[in-house]
């Protein structure tokens, strides 16, 4: 009796475990190539460049080889006006491109299409560096943004157009992206709002064509954090966000977010040394009361971490 019972639950169970397997292999899946690109796709792939993360060209994921972000309201070829200002992207000569330059089918249809024909990507080399931005165009009576290669299609270079924009119109946002996979942000914070209340919080969960040709996603897996996908259109303030990572503390008492000081490396914006260990007295001084203010946090320099940390989010996560 006991044995049938037995044989009754095993059946069930092979049961349960086919028809779980049945529902992997053959029920409906997205690929990530069906998807278009959205233009945030696309300002995403070209702004974070070959691959963000591990890889032999960046074995310490330091954020070494990414294209740089610029952002103009003049042509830096004719003078002419561009209203309003636009993103673009710059690959110095060496630095590899974005995965959907090189393999366009990523694009999905239509983008991949324009791109081509009059983007003008597949003229882009490597060797020379490229300047791109994202387009609109028209394919099938429907607008879609498509990759224009901008050194093809009007002669910028991209050694001028860097020189033209300036450090200050300029955004470290591949570098960036690549300090918060290194630094493991994700362990606590995510960049996926999902599909519930959420939204009213962090705001609307992505669509599948924003992901078209990023490598690697950094989703992350379990929140401990607020959802960091929308989080500058929240707070937009360059100084919070510096304050908040050379000590959290200063800006939320309770938090438990680590501090980065260490992001901004051993001189400020203007070439001084640091002093950490002066900081960190004036600011247990300011816990204990004996002094009204908390001390002031350096300014970053331009090839600091956390100026690209910042970069990217208060240029992407909006
Ligand atoms: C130990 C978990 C932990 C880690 C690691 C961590 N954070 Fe946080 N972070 C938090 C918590 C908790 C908060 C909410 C409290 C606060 O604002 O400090 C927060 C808040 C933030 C906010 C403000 C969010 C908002 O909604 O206003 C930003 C931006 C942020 N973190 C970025 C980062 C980045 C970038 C890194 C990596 C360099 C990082 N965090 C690493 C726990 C963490």
């Amino acid at each position: 009796m006991g044995f049938r019972q037995y044989k009754f639950g095993a059946a069930g169970v092979g049961l349960m475990l086919g028809f779980s397997m049945c529902i992997t292999l053959f029920g409906p899946s997205n690929d990530f190539r069906s998807g278009v690109s959205t233009w945030v796709g696309l300002d995403k792939q070209l702004s974070l460049g070959r691959v963000i993360g591990f890889s032999y060209e960046d074995p310490t994921v330091s954020g070494k080889g990414k294209p740089v972000t610029v952002i103009l309201d003049k042509d830096p070829k004719t003078g002419a006006t561009i209203d309003p200002p636009q993103r673009f992207y710059v690959y110095t000569a060496g630095t590899k491109f974005s995965p959907g330059v090189n393999h366009t089918e990523l694009l999905g249809p239509g983008v991949e299409e324009l791109s081509l024909q009059k983007g003008k990507i597949d003229q882009a080399e490597v060797s020379r560096g490229a300047v791109f931005t994202v387009s609109k165009g028209e394919f099938n009576g429907e607008e879609i943004d498509y990759i224009e290669n901008v050194t093809a299609t009007r002669g910028w270079d991209p050694q001028g157009t860097l020189t033209a924009a300036g450090d200050e119109n300029s955004r470290y946002v591949g570098k960036g992206k690549t300090i918060y996979i290194s630094e493991g942000c994700w362990w606590c914070h995510t960049l996926l709002p999902e599909q519930t209340q959420d939204w009213q919080i962090f705001g609307a969960p992505p669509f599948l064509g924003d992901f078209n040709g990023e490598m690697p996603t950094a989703f992350g897996s379990d929140r401990k954090a607020p959802d960091l996908l929308h989080v500058a259109a929240r707070n937009s303030s360059r100084e919070w966000m510096e304050m908040h990572f050379f000590n959290p503390r200063l800006v939320q008492p309770n938090s438990i977010m680590p501090r980065y000081d260490y992001l901004w490396g051993k001189v400020d914006a203007d070439g001084n040394a640091i002093d950490f260990k002066k900081w960190r007295k004036e600011y247990t001084a300011y816990l204990h009361g004996e002094s009204a203010y908390a001390p002031d946090v350096p300014e970053p320099a331009a090839d600091s971490e956390v100026r690209a940390l910042v970069d990217w989010i208060l240029t992407s996560l909006k």
